[in-house]
């Protein structure tokens, strides 16, 4: 289908990974502002705010609203339609913000010039290697004094492990900023805070008289760093850049606006469009069933996607969610009839929603790429899976062990069931994860983030009318058990309190430190010890 293969080649879907206080949402505002997506600046700052003024959950649990489309973004950029993906990166740090990055097909870094590449980075940049994900860097806050731009292409080389490329080259940074070059246009772009898009103007050459003119007393500097920056880096290579192994690296001052506009450009020529997915799909051969793994393209056909994220929506007393499902092959279109996975059930999807231009709209269609929000009321699961006609279910939706435990407490024996159903769902949700150790009859809660905790005690209490608590734990740290069946059995019989079961009825063990992880792994050599397990 004509359409199919232009929608999709039109289709760029991505999301920003930075450490807190990089400039990730100042950049987000930019490049919606940039896409015409808002008129001013400035709103998503301002929620952003609003979110951290807060420290009451009540307040939180309104916004959950505003936290669910703007969680998402769609706009139209030049002749592509860009899906950008918020990974939520702040206190609320949590499983989404990695799953969130198995739904795209490529990622913006924000390093600040001044702080370099710090703990949150190196995090995020892990998980998007587990998929090779593409990487463009913005390197942000030219117009403080930051640290050398060499020395932060090295330290991004041998932290990340990742070559760069330079696309851009600043002119000086601080108080002595002028602009950037433009390592393959031959252009420079001059920096001026107080014009409207950041650029005072634009000059071809690096030659060109008129720069002597502009920065007489930086420009003889400026032209022998730029070919000393030729000579020393790597030139951009499009198949290592999509391969993961090399990171385009752009210069700017996304508050200043400068810079932001050749990021965006960046991603429309250089971010790939929607990619193959693998998967598992299951044909009926007579009674029985045949699975068979094979890739998936977006230029299939039939409909498929994959739910990477669910989240509880608005109106708490009636426990809907949204399911947010990345879109992988095909066309969605309202009342589409599509299979779930984990149901077997055939429904005719009449409610989904789009996130243009940050409103929530009951859409008519959606292409490879794009996200679709599908209410319901926890009928569908993170993992999960939508398709036309075929048994599909997608391979590499992690699950991540977690680094923070507590065990759940209630005040009122009598509500025990309710605690553990209510911890159950919002385990479901996603966010958190539920352990049972064997020889106890503890309920374990593990999170990425320690927010979490607050989040699920306050649900508890206003969803689930459950008054709980949530004590330390002992452990440090959780990796699921796989191999030798009669090993880990002799291992959860032997340390049954450091064995436990996950919501998935997996084996885990929870280790209270690295050394005895060590240790136990020495001694169970059969056993493997997996930091991240499938959602399946
Ligand atoms: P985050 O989402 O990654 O946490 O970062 P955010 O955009 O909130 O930016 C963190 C701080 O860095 C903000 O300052 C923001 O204004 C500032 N910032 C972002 N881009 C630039 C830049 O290019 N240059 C400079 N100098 N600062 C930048 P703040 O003090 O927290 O807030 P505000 O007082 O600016 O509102």
């Amino acid at each position: 289908m004509q359409e199919l293969k232009e929608q999709l080649a039109r289709r760029r879907t991505f999301a920003i990974i930075s450490h807190p206080d990089a400039g990730k949402t100042t950049l987000t505002e930019k490049l919606l502002w940039f896409g015409g997506a808002i008129q001013v600046a400035g709103e998503v700052r301002a929620r952003k705010a609003a979110r951290h003024a807060t420290s009451d959950w009540m307040e939180l649990e309104k916004q959950r609203g505003i936290s669910v489309t703007s969680s998402v973004m769609q706009f139209p950029y030049r002749e592509c339609m860009i899906n950008l993906l918020d990974t939520p990166g702040h206190e609320d740090f949590s499983e989404d913000t990695y799953r969130t990055l198995t739904a795209v097909d490529s990622a913006v870094m924000v390093i600040d010039s001044v702080n370099g590449v710090e703990a949150q980075t190196i995090k995020l940049l892990g998980v998007c290697r587990l998929r090779d994900t593409p990487i463009l860097t913005f390197i942000n806050k030219l117009d403080r004094e930051g640290r050398p731009p060499i020395e932060l292409l090295d330290e991004i080389e041998e932290v990340l492990k990742i070559q760069c490329a330079p696309m851009t080259w600043p002119i000086s940074m601080g108080k002595r900023f002028r602009g950037v070059y433009h390592l393959y246009d031959d252009t420079i772009a001059f920096f001026d805070p107080q014009a409207e898009k950041g650029t005072a103007e634009i000059i071809q050459g690096i030659n060109n008289p008129r720069l002597d003119e502009l920065i007489p007393d930086q420009v003889d500097e400026m032209r022998s760093e730029v070919e000393l920056v030729r000579g020393a880096s790597h030139t951009f290579d499009r198949a290592a850049y999509l391969a993961g192994k090399q990171t385009p690296v752009f210069f700017g001052s996304a508050s200043n606006n400068f810079g932001v506009q050749s990021l965006l450009d960046a991603v429309v020529d250089l971010s790939p469009p929607p990619q193959p997915r693998d998967a598992i799909v299951g044909n009926s051969v007579g009674n029985s069933v045949d699975k068979l793994t094979r890739t998936v393209t977006p230029d299939e056909e039939k409909f498929s996607g994959f739910v990477f994220k669910i989240q509880a929506n608005m109106d708490p007393k009636h426990r809907d969610r949204i399911a947010f499902v990345r879109v992988c092959s095909g066309k969605f279109e309202r009342g589409i009839k599509l299979k779930q996975r984990s149901t077997g059930k055939t429904l005719a999807i009449n409610n989904a929603i789009t996130f243009m231009a940050q409103d929530r709209n009951t859409t008519d269609e959606a292409w490879p790429g794009d996200i679709l929000g599908i209410p319901n009321h926890g009928t569908v699961v993170l993992g999960d899976a939508f398709s036309e006609d075929e048994d599909i279910q997608f391979t590499g939706i992690p699950c991540f062990a977690p680094e923070h435990f507590r065990r759940a407490q209630i005040r009122n024996p009598m509500k025990m069931k309710q605690l553990q159903k209510g911890l159950q769902q919002l385990a479901e949700e996603g966010a958190t994860q539920l352990f049972r150790p064997i020889h106890s009859n503890d309920l374990i809660l593990g999170a990425v983030g320690t927010l979490q905790f607050d989040v699920v005690a306050h649900r508890l209490e206003f969803e689930y009318g459950v008054d709980c608590f949530f004590e330390p734990y002992n452990v440090s740290t959780a990796r699921w058990l796989r191999g030798d069946a009669a090993m880990i059995q002799q291992l959860a019989e032997k340390s049954g309190v450091n064995v436990a079961l996950d919501g998935a009825g997996d084996y885990v063990y929870l280790a209270p430190n690295r050394v005895n992880l060590n240790m136990t792994r020495e001694k169970y050599p059969d056993i493997v010890f997996l930091e991240t397990r499938e959602i399946h």
